[in-house]
């Protein structure tokens, strides 16, 4: 009888480097007795709702809206790996609120691509979801034309202004075949075009490790917020190559049960897992092995 708990479950580096930059600015405040600033996070840090309750038992409020950041005037935000357009730091700093910067550097670079290529007149191309907080950043970085796209339609009816030059990035979850697939199409229009791909590698890693762990046994378990779309999709994967498949929140939604008879399981995470839920589920499984 054997427990495979896949290597990439859980946190990806950005989003880890995010949550840590909270958990530090709590402590940071609360060794400040003289001075203790309120701790904001402009948007939730993570797709987690246990993490996000723990956070707001230490004091952490969520701005869900711009609206909410307008009615704040003074305290520490914490910008979260999605990253935020360009005029939502230049209104946090004029109302004199202290910036804790957590977007992923991966989406960083991002931003820093699409500011410098426009400035020097390229117009920018976009593949992603035009309404992710991840993309609606990156366009906000954009000085001049820009064009969010995801699909060949949009792709085959995209068009720029003559002798324009077009430079294509992606947010860092795209499908990166879908990817390919779109920038052959906007390549065949001639255009002077300059294409990075900026996909992250971490998704592709989680989810080709899922899927291979899933092929391999008996029942598999996906945990992860059920609002994380990472980790619906991780589950529509192992359940394609495992039918036993599991979608938990955390350690109470398993019934243990359906386990009993099973000689191999599988355990992967999304994006959003804390390591301790994926940690409490493991040592229970092996518990009943
Ligand atoms: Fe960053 Fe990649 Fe995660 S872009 S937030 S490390 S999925």
């Amino acid at each position: 009888m054997e427990v495979k708990l896949a290597k990439t479950a859980g946190f990806c580096f950005g989003v880890k480097r995010a949550v840590d930059t909270v958990y530090r600015q709590i402590e940071k405040e609360q060794s400040d007795v003289e001075d203790e600033k309120k701790i904001y996070t402009y948007g939730p840090i993570i797709h987690n709702e246990e993490v996000i309750k723990d956070l707001e038992k230490k004091g952490v409020q969520v701005l869900r809206t711009e609206d909410a950041l307008d009615g704040i005037s003074e305290g520490t935000v914490i910008i979260r790996s999605h990253g935020v357009e360009k005029r939502i730091y230049d209104k946090m700093e004029a109302k004199g609120l202290e910036i804790v910067d957590a977007t992923c550097p991966f989406v960083k670079k991002i931003h820093n691509i699409v500011e410098k290529e426009s400035r020097e007149g390229k117009h920018i191309v976009i593949i992603g979801s035009e309404d992710h907080p991840e993309v609606i950043g990156i366009k906000g970085w954009v000085n001049g034309p820009v064009t969010v796209l995801k699909t060949e339609e949009e792709a085959c009816t995209f068009e720029v202004e003559d002798n324009a030059s077009v430079c294509v990035v992606a947010q860092t979850t795209f499908n990166y075949n879908k990817f390919k697939e779109l920038v052959e199409i906007i390549e065949k229009k001639s255009y002077d075009i300059s294409v990075l791909n900026t996909i992250c590698g971490a998704t592709k890693e989680r989810q080709t490790e899922a899927k291979s762990i899933a092929e391999a046994v008996d029942a598999m378990i996906v945990i992860g917020d059920k609002h994380s779309s990472n980790t619906q999709k991780l589950f529509e994967i192992c359940r394609g190559a495992c039918a036993d498949t599991y979608y938990i929140q955390t350690l109470d939604d398993l019934n243990m049960n359906q386990l009993r008879s099973v000689e191999t399981v599988g355990i992967t995470a999304g994006a959003s897992t804390p390591n301790n839920i994926i940690e409490e589920v493991q040592n229970n499984v092996r518990i009943i092995f």
